[in-house]
């Protein structure tokens, strides 16, 4: 039977790192994969995590199942974490929260669940938006459309376009936003726009589904959360898909929540029944080990601060190799000012490369970034800067 499947090419930016790892040129730097690297170019387990790690073994007595939501603890905690204390719809119990096997589990139970209320129901994407977003919420069934979001010419969000499109969008379909750290653009939405958005979906009955990958990369923790607690204050139903893949570095161990605002309490109490047997059917009950960490930072308040502060040191990290960035570029050629990259935020920025010489870039300097010229600024380092910044000015 299965001679009927064809060979697929590999996925853009894990075929990448698979190209990364073949290759033998000791200068080879990775700029492909959103995956944060120290100044060593090694991807650290957090202080906090490993610290929580030691405790876990100490305590952990059994691998029975962990509840089908995951752990309450854990779940309680990252409802804080998402929210903000005293959220209205958290103390109206509209919010129900469980852990998924990290963000891209969240992602597609959303989409089950949605499916499960609206078979085929509209969701809009931005252009661009992350390349996953696309297979893992339209294989669900949901039918997907586009609104403008990044200017490739300006180099910034086409937020009038935006908006435009947001206002045509059909009452009861939904609207994917990225909390913060857009990727791949790296262009975040300010705080108005947050507000203009959220009095379209508002006046017009638009379902905001936010998906929040990087919380604590962009400006802050809180600052991060801005635009959905405020979508969630103001909206009777969003839903918010959380990854700790990046702010705890548990990438590997699948770590995530799934939380939905309902209208009300017996809304929530339905919506969740659902839920969980949305995840009966998919894989029964979530990952625990990650999430078993999370709790234990979480409920520590040593090792919530250990955590957040070394969060903030990778966050200042990232924004300064943006800074290095632009100004090697900017010192190194004068025909394109590369200043933007210093005002977006998280990972990533597109280069403004063609393909043409996105491939040079590999071919003959072993810089790996994606089709796009997408790069991910967390993977430079101080001591790689030069050699980038000039690979980049040698292909111009
Ligand atoms: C925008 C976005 N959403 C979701 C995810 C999924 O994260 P996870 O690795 O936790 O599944 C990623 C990961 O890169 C992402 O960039």
């Amino acid at each position: 039977m299965f001679e009927t499947l064809p060979l697929l090419p590999a996925d853009p930016i894990l075929g990448l790192s698979i190209a990364y790892a073949k290759d033998t040129n000791p200068l080879k730097v990775d700029l492909g994969v959103g995956v944060y690297k120290n100044d060593v170019g090694v991807t650290p387990i957090m202080a906090a995590v490993a610290a929580a790690e030691k405790l876990r073994i100490q305590q952990e007595t059994t691998k029975a199942y962990t509840p089908p939501a995951g752990y309450p603890g854990a779940n309680e905690a990252c409802q804080k974490l998402i929210y903000g204390a005293g959220h209205p719809a958290v103390e109206a119990n509209r919010v129900r929260t469980i852990q998924t096997p990290g963000g891209c589990g969240a992602l597609r139970v959303a989409a089950e669940l949605i499916q499960r209320a609206k078979r085929g129901a509209t969701l809009w994407v931005s252009v661009p938006t992350w390349a996953n977003h696309i297979p893992l919420l339209g294989n669900a069934g949901l039918s997907l459309k586009e609104y403008p979001y990044y200017d490739y010419a300006t180099h910034s969000i086409n937020f009038p376009a935006m908006l435009a499109t947001l206002k045509e969008i059909p009452r009861g379909d939904l609207v994917l936003l990225h909390a913060c750290c857009h990727n791949p653009s790296g262009a975040d939405l300010s705080c108005e726009q947050w507000n203009q958005v959220a009095d379209v979906c508002e006046a017009n009955g638009i379902i905001p589904f936010v998906d929040m990958a990087y919380q604590g990369f962009g400006e802050g923790l809180e600052e991060d959360a801005y635009g959905l607690r405020l979508l969630a204050s103001r909206l009777p139903e969003v839903i918010i898909a959380t990854s700790f893949s990046k702010n705890f570095g548990l990438y590997r161990e699948r770590a995530g929540a799934l939380s939905f605002v309902f209208a009300d309490e017996a809304q929530a109490d339905a919506g969740n029944s659902q839920l969980l047997s949305v995840t009966r059917a998919l894989y029964s009950m979530p990952p625990s080990h990650g999430a078993a960490l999370i709790d234990l930072i979480l409920h520590n308040g040593e090792l919530t601060k250990l955590w957040s502060d070394e969060l903030t040191l990778m966050r200042e990290r990232i924004a300064g190799l943006r800074v290095q960035l632009v100004q090697s570029l900017n010192q190194l050629q004068k025909q394109r000012d590369f200043s933007f990259i210093a005002n977006e935020r998280g990972m990533f920025s597109f280069l403004g490369l063609s393909v043409e010489k996105v491939h040079k870039l590999k071919s003959e300097y072993s810089i790996y970034i994606t089709d796009t010229s997408r790069i991910s600024v967390a993977g430079l380092t101080a001591e790689k800067m030069d050699y980038v910044s000039k690979a980049i000015v040698a292909v111009l």
